[in-house]
């Protein structure tokens, strides 16, 4: 677990959907820096833990807000609200929020296709919006925000998913060349198959290739100091998915993936 060091001035960051699998060890890892941290969620219920357990593992003022990233209005103000929780202004976003729908039967279902969409993208785009917004003045100032491998490749098996992370992966490049001048460093993290609640009871969560919260966690941890464009988690998946998107599509449209 990391510690406080002199480099390491503490920070006042928003970690949007708090609650998740792999927010939760980011979190810890924060919090053990000595930073400041706003947790958000859309349930109270597993806000308070959460925060409690944040408490006793840091320094740093930990503190709570219900924040549902889908209701604009609330986004518009997601970065007043945090600082003035925090009574300074935010240095910090990190965007954690996601869903992974059951999409054996997506390609029928219009309102599945447009949750996808909304859960995956839109809403973590809308955050995103606000936050450059906000810290567009800081320059050593971070955005960073989860997306997938899912969406490097549109695969049959989660091409709503894929398509909706495909966007955000779009948007954090596009949002990382505006801010560059400005010094405020936009990361586009990447992990593979993750054992959180979203992979429970998946085949996938039992591949050798999946990795647990913690490793994924730490990873990001690194790439927010060391101030990483792309991160993929763990590491071994830019190889498998350099290879993945240079098979042609003459085959690719032939596997089953
Ligand atoms: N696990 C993996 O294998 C994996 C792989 C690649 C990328 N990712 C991405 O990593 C991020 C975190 O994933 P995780 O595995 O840690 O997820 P998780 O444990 O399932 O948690 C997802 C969180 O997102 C929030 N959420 C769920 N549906 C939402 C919706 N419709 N609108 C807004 N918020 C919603 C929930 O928070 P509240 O209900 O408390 O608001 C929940 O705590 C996601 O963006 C995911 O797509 C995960």
């Amino acid at each position: 677990m990391a510690t406080a060091s002199k480099r390491d001035s503490p920070r006042n960051v928003i970690l949007v959907g708090a609650t998740s699998g792999i927010a939760r060890p980011l979190g810890r890892r924060l919090v053990a820096r000595g930073w400041n941290l706003v947790v958000t969620g859309r349930d109270p219920a597993r806000l308070a833990p959460l925060a409690d357990d944040l408490r006793v593992r840091g320094n740093g003022t930990i503190a709570t807000l219900v924040f549902d990233p889908s209701d604009a209005a609330a986004v518009a103000g997601l970065c007043g609200a945090a600082a003035a929780l925090l009574g300074g202004p935010i240095d910090g976003v990190i965007v954690c929020h996601g869903t992974l729908p059951d999409e054996s039967g997506a390609w029928l279902d219009v309102e599945q296709t447009r949750g996808a969409i909304d859960a995956n993208f839109t809403s973590a785009a809308m955050v995103l919006a606000a936050a450059a917004q906000a810290l567009e003045n800081r320059p050593g100032a971070f955005l960073a925000a989860i997306s997938s491998v899912a969406g490097d490749r549109g695969r049959q098996s989660n091409y709503a998913y894929g398509a909706a992370k495909a966007g955000l992966t779009a948007y954090l490049s596009g949002l990382r060349n505006r801010l560059h001048p400005r010094g405020v460093v936009v990361i586009t993290v990447k992990p593979g198959i993750v054992r959180t609640p979203m992979t429970e009871g998946l085949a996938a969560a039992r591949s050798p290739l999946a990795a647990d919260a913690d490793t994924v966690a730490r990873d990001i941890e690194r790439a927010i100091l060391r101030r990483q464009a792309v991160l993929y988690t763990p590491w071994f998946w830019w190889p498998v998915m350099t290879v993945i998107c240079a098979i042609p599509e003459a085959i690719f449209k032939r596997l089953k993936l």
